[in-house]
């Protein structure tokens, strides 16, 4: 009697594992296109596509006082430096002085807009202290942009913050969100006569699953449920900020939006049940409970043994006028009978790597497009381009994922405009100097620019749309 009932539970549960690996497989196709076959000269797009570059203030402008430049003195606690080999932003780029130079590129690039960020721990260096010369600076910047017919789009919020409100929690407290307001409203009442093109919050996700889950951004912490909480806030701050700069003068005609990373976890092999349900965990926190939160106000991320947060905002819903959208690649994910290491990334044999531990993939600049339409909102490619020293596969990244985005405007999916990662080489995080995304390569001891050979592609496909 007692083993046919063992016998039974035991067939339910192989039932069960076989439905979800079916359910899962039939839902979540992963996306494959036989390049061969393609042909990437047909790659069009519309007269008023918008073309630009993106950059972010800490990664360029150098000399930065804020939580990140905190974290880049520390060590992880296996004893290894937080940034690779000990590496920091220092004066990076230099760009807080060389953005007439920086603004002279894009204009030879041919790009028509420039996504950067304006760098809170500058503008508020302490709690009670406006910086007048930093205000000053970014309306030179932004003046300097027109001058050369590029049209400006400021980042409000690029994982950067004060050392002072980092001291007070930042993220990790609602209450903390008021601070956070403040500043953009302050922001946007100086520079909204003349920039009507706004993201808030850059890449939410990113931050947290990097700060709070793998402890590889500030603050280095590994606590998932904290993650869970912190991502909420900084939605939540979104939301806030939106309401907030939307009734200030010149809000009705300003673009504001928030900037959404979209990367794929797909199982390593797609009959292995665990795989799914380890994919399923963590495309629920990275990806879909951001695309929920938007689309129906409720955030819901409740993994079992992982995880367990939910709340609802009815604001979150008509809290975007676009959604930014970042993309870069894919990873499969093998689950692990570990504790310690429960996922593990893994990658095919006939992937071709980036220099970052990603591969080239095309097709999901295609899928993600896809996936975030479901807010039915203007997208524009906030970010998307390759890490690549040797700059031999730069040309074909920009050509497959350009072929990809040509392919969603063919199909309707409704995005406007392209920027790429990035204008400059720059202060990569975690792996510091040692990332080369910039379509013009940097020598960082004499601060020279110069337009790399695989870039060319990028400049000859804007000329030519
Ligand atoms: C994004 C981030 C950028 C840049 C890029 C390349 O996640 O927003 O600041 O680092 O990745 O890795």
């Amino acid at each position: 009697m007692e083993n046919s009932f063992y016998l039974i539970i035991l067939i339910i549960f192989f039932f069960t594992l076989l439905f979800i690996t079916y359910y899962f497989h039939k839902t979540y196709p992963e996306l494959k296109w036989d390049w061969k076959d393609i042909n990437l000269n047909k790659i069009n797009f519309p007269n008023n596509f918008i073309w630009g570059t993106a950059t972010a203030a800490h990664q360029i402008e150098g000399r930065c006082e804020n939580n990140w430049s905190e974290f880049e003195k520390g060590y992880k606690s296996n004893g290894l430096p937080n940034i690779k080999n000990n590496q920091n932003s220092g004066i990076a780029c230099d760009s807080w002085n060389r953005y007439e130079e920086d603004i002279k590129l894009m204009e030879k690039l041919g790009v028509s807009h420039y996504r950067f960020s304006i760098e809170w721990s500058k503008i508020q260096p302490t709690e009670n202290d406006i910086n007048k010369d930093a205000i000053i600076h970014y309306h030179d910047v932004i003046d300097c942009l027109f001058e050369h017919n590029i049209v400006p789009v400021i980042t409000l919020y690029h994982f950067t913050h004060p050392i002072w409100f980092e001291k007070k929690g930042a993220f990790e407290k609602e209450e903390n969100i008021k601070y956070f307001n403040k500043f953009c409203k302050l922001i946007f009442k100086e520079f909204s006569p003349k920039v009507k093109f706004w993201c808030t919050i850059n890449e939410p996700a990113v931050m947290t699953s990097m700060g709070y889950f793998n402890a590889e951004f500030p603050p280095g912490k590994s606590d998932p449920q904290l993650c869970a909480i912190v991502l909420y806030n900084l939605l939540n701050a979104h939301v806030e900020v939106y309401r907030t700069l939307k009734n200030l003068k010149h809000g009705s005609e300003s673009r504001i939006g928030i900037v959404k990373n979209i990367n794929h976890f797909d199982p390593w092999k797609r009959w292995n049940p665990f795989d799914w349900i380890a994919t399923w965990a963590v495309n629920k926190f990275f990806n879909n409970s951001t695309i929920e939160f938007f689309k129906t106000g409720y955030y819901s991320v409740k993994i079992p043994g992982l995880m367990w947060y939910s709340k609802y905002n009815e604001n979150a819903i008509k809290s975007n006028d676009f959604i930014g959208l970042n993309y870069y690649s894919h990873n499969y994910l093998k689950f692990n009978w570990s504790i310690s290491d429960p996922f593990e990334i893994k990658y095919k044999y006939d992937d071709i790597m980036t220099d970052m531990p990603y591969a080239i993939y095309g097709e999901g600049l295609y899928r993600s497009i896809k996936d975030i339409s479901v807010l039915k909102l203007p997208i524009y490619i906030t970010e998307n381009g390759i890490a690549d020293m040797k700059d031999d596969r730069r040309a074909l990244f920009i050509k497959r994922y350009l072929y990809a985005l040509s392919k969603a405007l063919e199909d309707g999916y409704d995005v406007k405009g392209y920027f790429y990662w990035s204008l400059l080489d720059n202060f990569e995080w975690a792996f510091g100097y040692d990332m080369k995304f910039g379509l013009f390569e940097v020598n960082f001891e004499t601060q020279e620019r110069s337009l790399r050979k695989g870039a060319e592609v990028f400049k000859k496909i804007l000329s030519a749309n």
